[in-house]
């Protein structure tokens, strides 16, 4: 066989301040009851003033490279997928490299949304494969509290800070990403954006008073997309490692709505069971969800080595993207 993919660590890190959803009752009109029936949501980590997505992403990312057993030198190529960077540019990724002190190997940021991790997935193996760079650190890292507008009970009640990390590595004996399928669709963007900052509405006194800073969701139409596309990229990417649903211990969803998680594992065919579920402590985390699932499910026992997993993503753009993964 040719140049495989060994899965080496995974790391998370969430900020340690909790805001559960009677704290957000005293925010905005809304009731603990309604967020739970609503989107399963109890509580979900916010990050400090201070505390930026390179933090997040360094802490998450020092418990990735200790359960690979390396040493930071022994990383060659950094991604770090976040729609909440530290600031437009330098890339977060540089950020985080000066962070864990390595020096001169490319760093680089991915902008997709909730399914940033797979994309990253998909770009490091890319990397991997093609024998350019052999140890990637990949790692997703939100702060979506920061850009939350806190008087909006329909989006300020979903979101939440922490991140999430992946060490990957070269292998010539095993290949443990047996498929990724990725999809976007741009007709969608205004459905889940932020369209303040960029080069649309350039930041000015106006896109503040006109709050364009902050995210701005139609859910209801999101959520049915949500459903087609994770159903859709799922049964894709199973095709394309040729297995069946019956032979997927876990799957990890990304952390959006319990709502929409129930009805993708309905529409697919498997037991609700077999779907791994944090949302309740989490909030959407965005491109941290499915990468800190994964990493809590491995270290809460849920996934054992050598289990296959299928991890199943979408998000603004829109994106979609699923992996099949052997951990
Ligand atoms: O990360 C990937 C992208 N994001 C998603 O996938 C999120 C997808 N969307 C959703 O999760 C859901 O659409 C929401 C949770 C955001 C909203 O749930 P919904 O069941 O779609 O509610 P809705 O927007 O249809 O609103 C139903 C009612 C409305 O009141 P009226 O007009 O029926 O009187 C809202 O004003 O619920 C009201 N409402 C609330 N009530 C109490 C909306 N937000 C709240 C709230 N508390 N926080």
């Amino acid at each position: 066989m040719g140049i495989g993919i060994k899965i080496l660590g995974t790391g998370t890190y969430f900020p340690k301040k909790i805001l559960n959803n009677k704290d957000l009752e005293k925010i905005v009109d809304t009731s603990d009851e309604w967020i739970i029936s609503r989107t399963g949501i109890k509580e979900r980590r916010i990050s400090s003033k201070s505390e930026l997505t390179s933090d997040l992403a360094y802490e998450a990312s020092k418990k990735a490279i200790k359960s690979a057993k390396l040493t930071n030198e022994q990383i060659d190529l950094i991604i770090v997928t976040t729609i909440t960077p530290d600031m437009p540019f330098p890339a977060t990724a540089c950020l985080l490299q000066r962070k864990l002190g390595i020096k001169s190997i490319p760093a680089f940021d991915i902008s997709a949304s909730c399914s940033g991790f797979i994309y990253g997935l998909a770009t490091a193996k890319a990397f991997i494969e093609s024998g350019l760079y052999k140890t990637v650190l990949l790692v997703s890292s939100e702060e979506l509290s920061k850009i939350t507008d806190w008087d909006d009970r329909s989006t300020c009640i979903l979101f939440g800070d922490g991140a999430g990390a992946m060490v990957l590595t070269a292998s010539y004996k095993t290949n443990d990403c047996l498929s990724i399928f990725l999809g976007s669709d741009g007709i969608y963007s205004e459905l889940l954006f932020l369209p303040g900052g960029g080069t649309a509405f350039p930041t000015s006194k106006n896109t503040v008073s006109q709050n364009l800073h902050k995210i701005k969701m139609q859910g209801n139409k999101i959520f049915k997309h949500a459903i087609s596309k994770m159903v859709f990229a799922a049964k894709k990417a199973l095709m394309l490692a040729s297995k069946k649903k019956d032979d997927i211990r876990f799957f990890i969803p990304h952390q959006a709505n319990i709502r929409i998680i129930e009805s993708v594992a309905k529409k697919i065919g498997v037991s609700i069971n077999n779907f791994f579920i944090n949302i309740t402590k989490t909030g959407n985390t965005s491109s941290a969800s499915v990468i800190t699932a994964l990493d809590e499910a491995i270290k809460n026992g849920t996934v054992k080595n050598g289990d296959l997993v299928e991890l199943i993503a979408f998000g603004s753009g829109l994106t979609w993207g699923a992996a099949v993964l052997r951990i």
